[in-house]
């Protein structure tokens, strides 16, 4: 934890403003107007996110990489509608976030399926709340379950499902509703290296057969690179959008890419970014000289 001197520290640093907010004007997407976040504590308040800005256009994917404790999941949860802003705003096509939305699903790192519950009605859960008719809801569930590889596993419990598979259980929910934006927190982060390429390019696939928007964070270069079209890198806390990096790989993303030069060039370049504020975290948090 850090104490409220330390912060006071880094309020004397001016941030580096990265403002991309070139669609506010049409409102188009999801835009991000120096959005700042403070969190009330016992000891006094700690300002998360200092003054992020950016837009994730319709139907890009966006990646959100920084430092540990920067703000990932902070800016994500006010996207999500779930956390307010101290200053600045955040728009879906023009109308201010002020609470979730139909139009917006979250994805977590923890599993989140309802162990008790069948793959086939862990999905269809959200439209049974709604009161949607189980013929229909289990009808736009199957739909969902086949797009994201589980067919054949409706039946099954959780227990019965290997960690990648509970996740897509999780993105599965996400997709019933189809929203226009999906937020995913780390998504794969609970799952091992050769899990987690498989599953992303599973999730690449399924981003381009619904083209929605997406917002991922991670805290690994290479999955950010290989997936996105842009990748965010936050400075340590209190954050800012310090660099927007776009990707200029050739989609699909295939096995191959990783082993594209540019790859490297863009991977090499994120890590530059990010090794500067990991070590300010560090040295912050005492973990480093
Ligand atoms: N509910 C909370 N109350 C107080 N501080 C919080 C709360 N949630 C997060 N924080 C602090 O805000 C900062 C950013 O947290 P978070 O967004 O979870 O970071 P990240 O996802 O980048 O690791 C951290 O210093 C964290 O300790
Ligand atoms: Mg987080």
């Amino acid at each position: 934890m850090t104490g409220p001197a330390k912060t006071l520290r880094s309020d004397t640093e001016e941030p580096t403003v990265v403002d991309t907010t070139a669609a506010t004007a049409t409102g188009s997407g999801v835009v991000l107007d120096g959005v700042q976040v403070v969190y009330p504590t016992s000891d006094g308040s700690i300002e998360a996110v200092r003054h992020a800005s950016g837009t994730v256009s319709d139907g890009r994917f966006v990646s959100l990489i920084g430092p540990s404790g920067c703000g990932k999941s902070t800016l994500l949860d006010v996207v999500g509608g779930l956390l307010a802003t101290a200053k600045g705003s955040v728009s879906i096509n023009g109308e201010t976030v002020r609470g979730p939305r139909r139009d917006t699903a979250m994805v977590f790192q923890e599993d989140s399926t309802l162990h008790w519950r069948t793959v086939l009605s862990n999905v269809a859960f959200g439209l049974e709340i709604a009161g949607v008719s189980k013929k229909e809801r289990e009808a736009r569930a199957r739909d969902v379950i086949n797009l994201v590889g589980l067919a054949g596993f409706e039946d099954r419990h959780p227990r019965e499902l290997s960690g990648g598979m509970k996740q897509r259980v999780a993105i599965a929910r996400a997709l019933l509703l189809d929203p226009r934006i999906l937020l995913m927190d780390e998504p794969f982060g609970a799952l091992d290296q050769q899990t987690r390429m498989f599953i992303g390019r599973e999730l690449l696939r399924v981003w381009d057969e619904t083209r929605k928007s997406v917002l991922f964070v991670t805290h690994d270069i290479q999955e950010a690179v290989y997936l996105s079209d842009e990748v965010w890198v936050m400075s340590a806390r209190p954050s800012t959008i310090k660099s927007v990096i776009t990707v200029d790989l050739d989609r699909p993303r295939v096995a191959g890419t990783m082993a594209d030069p540019r790859f490297h060039e863009l991977t090499t370049e994120v890590w530059e970014l990010l090794r500067v504020e990991s070590e300010k975290a560090l040295q912050y948090r005492g973990e480093l000289p």
